[in-house]
């Protein structure tokens, strides 16, 4: 029996149509980016802390993503603001992968409470 419960975990993707070094925004409300590194999967708040853009289309570079509106950049593992113009990080969200299906944990934002002041 399954012990992810469909009340909490919004299906994703197939493990194999997310490719390593790819993002894909995920339609929930908040919207979400889920991202492979290396075949591990992130999910953060898609939306840029800093001006309201869209972070899944911004640049991948490794563990970081940078927003291709004013260039900020925050980790995909943590939602850390890592450079300006963002100061405030953004959250992140429970992922896990059974039977090569992806979820996100999609009522379970958390937020990096140091980061915020
Ligand atoms: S909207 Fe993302 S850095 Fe400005």
């Amino acid at each position: 029996m399954s012990d992810i419960s469909t009340d909490t975990w919004v299906m994703v993707c197939a493990t194999d149509e997310l490719v390593p070094g790819e993002g894909v925004k995920v339609g929930t409300c908040p919207p979400i980016a889920l991202f492979n590194i290396d075949g591990e999967y992130f999910a953060i708040d898609d939306t840029c802390s800093h001006a309201e853009y869209s972070l899944s289309d911004g640049y991948l570079d490794g563990d970081k993503i940078e927003c291709e509106l004013h260039y900020a950049t925050f980790s995909v593992r943590t939602g850390e603001a890592l450079t300006a113009p963002a100061a405030d990080p953004v959250g992140t969200y429970p992922v896990r992968v059974q039977d090569d299906t992806i979820f996100v944990a999609a009522t379970q934002r958390c937020v990096i409470d140091k980061f915020r002041s």
